[in-house]
């Protein structure tokens, strides 16, 4: 069912396809986690809990068949998550996981079946909630929950099934409810559901608050519905650690290594080379690195990166939403945020490309030289020292060490224009806007002011005075006076 869409947007089905809408609990503070951010904005794998939730549900059902149940700092979760195109419902008080479904009954009565999934669960797997929804169908279910054993089933709800081998349960039993007896199961409540949306909203209004926390629980629907003789089973999952929540930082931080594990063991197997992989190199969930890429340890590879083939990047490297052609040589310390690296260039040691920065194929970006808003076209060199702001850099540039573009009059920001094969002196200034034609020279230690024509030369410095015997006589008086 990966990367199916909607049962109900089949054309050929239309008429028998159920619609199917899926909502995420994501409006709890989080209190266990003791922060001023939202619970499910917390990060694993480099991105929020929520945004992992969302991509698993986005590829069972269309966004906009996606309900984000947002609450607690709603305006925050919402524009973190907004560029996926699912829907929001605001449930302003979150008085429990019953209550948050209430809120959200207007917005999705016009479904056939609603699978609910938790935002503070996100490794969540496409396949299993479209396993649990096929088995809802099967089982002509009103409501199907997802349930896991696990060794220390602490915190969770239990699940009392009606017998041990049958599908159908009882109850959901939560933690500060459960008899002694029942803190024994091991078979625990994973937060996933999947209802029948008119049962579910038939008898939504029976959940009360009558329980230790005084809250709706959604949990209670399972007896709600029993009772009312709709049947209700239960789906257990052999990959217990896909059901984890992150209510804690210690769970948080248990989630990250094992999802930064998974994502090593991923590359590894598509042909990237990580010397101590699992305790030196952090590389986010969407990262993707093309074979033969090697990245040396205590490398951070970031958000929306991309990385091609045959790649090297040596250790303390940061590299954020950039995009890196086939192989690159970035060596060690450099820092990247939003840039785009052509194939076979040389970065670093130690260079900084700030966002916007384009780097050509074959282009070389040295020590200590920083860099925003620019291209620097194949094949051209910026070794040394050097700062390239808001500037266009054609091909076979030669930016000398200590090179810098003034591109900021306190106001405004102007933009350099360097033309192919020109040659810029070491320790030059550029004072934007300006522009040197191609082919030109400018002498070192110049300060260019006004643009410099095709194959000239611009020197823009003091002429050098000479003073012959000057330094001898200077000696002499000094010594004459002791
Ligand atoms: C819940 C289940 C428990 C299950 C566990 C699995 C209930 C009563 N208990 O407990 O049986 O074992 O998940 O992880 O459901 N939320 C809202 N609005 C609210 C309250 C919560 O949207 O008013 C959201 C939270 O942001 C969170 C999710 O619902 O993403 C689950 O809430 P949480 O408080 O974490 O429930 P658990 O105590 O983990
Ligand atoms: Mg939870």
């Amino acid at each position: 069912m990966t990367k199916s869409r909607n049962p109900s947007s089949s054309k050929n089905t239309a008429a028998f396809a159920p619609r199917v809408a899926v909502a995420i609990m994501a409006a709890g503070k989080g209190t266990r986690l003791k922060s001023q951010l939202p619970k499910v904005l917390h990060e694993v794998g480099g991105k929020p809990l929520l945004a992992h939730v969302i991509t698993a549900a986005t590829r069972v059902v269309p966004p906009n068949d996606v309900f984000a149940i947002i609450g607690h700092e709603a305006d925050r979760v919402r524009s973190a998550v907004a560029s996926t195109g699912v829907n929001f419902v605001l449930q302003s008080e979150q008085r429990g996981t019953g209550h948050a479904l209430m809120v959200a009954q207007a917005a999705l009565s016009a479904y056939d079946h609603v699978i609910v999934l938790s935002g503070d669960a996100p490794q969540i797997t496409p396949q299993t909630i479209a396993r649990l929804l096929n088995f809802h169908l099967d089982q002509q279910a009103a409501m199907t929950l997802l349930s896991a054993d696990l060794d220390h089933p602490t915190g969770y709800g239990r699940v009392v099934r009606k017998s041990a081998r049958s599908a159908e349960v009882q109850a959901i039993v939560e933690e500060k409810s459960a008899t002694a007896s029942q803190k024994k199961i091991r078979e625990i409540n994973a937060g996933f559901y999947v209802f029948a949306a008119p049962q579910l909203f038939l008898n939504i209004e029976k959940l009360s608050t009558a329980n230790p926390h005084g809250e709706y629980y959604l949990t209670d629907m399972a007896e709600i519905l029993r009772e009312g003789r709709q049947r209700v089973v239960v789906w257990k999952t052999n990959n217990s650690t896909e059901v984890l929540g992150a209510n804690t930082r210690a769970e948080l931080a248990f989630i990250d290594f094992r999802m930064r594990i998974r994502k090593c063991q991923s590359l590894l197997a598509t042909g990237v080379t990580l010397p101590l992989p699992l305790s030196s190199c952090v590389i986010d969930s969407d990262v993707e690195i093309a074979s033969d890429t090697v990245l040396e340890p205590f490398v951070q590879i970031l958000g929306n990166s991309h990385i091609g083939a045959g790649c090297r990047i040596r250790s303390y490297s940061v590299i954020r939403d950039s995009e890196i052609g086939d192989g690159v040589l970035i060596r060690n310390g450099c820092i990247l945020d939003g840039a785009r690296v052509e194939r076979n260039a040389i970065l670093g040691p130690y260079s900084h490309l700030r966002p916007g920065s384009d780097i050509g194929e074959g282009a070389h970006v040295g020590n200590f030289v920083e860099t925003k808003k620019i291209k620097l076209g194949k094949g051209s060199k910026a070794n040394h020292l050097t700062y390239l702001g808001d500037a266009e850099i054609g091909a076979g540039v030669n930016i000398g060490a200590g090179t810098i573009t003034c591109n900021y009059d306190g106001v405004h920001k102007h933009t350099t224009v360097i033309e192919d094969g020109a040659f810029i002196g070491s320790d030059s200034t550029l004072v934007a806007p300006v522009h040197v034609g191609k082919g030109a020279y400018v002498g070192a230690a110049s300060c260019i002011t006004a643009d410099v024509p095709e194959d000239a030369l611009a020197v823009g410095r003091a002429r050098q005075i000479v003073k012959e015997g000057w330094a001898r006589e200077k000696r002499a008086v000094r010594k004459a006076r002791c």
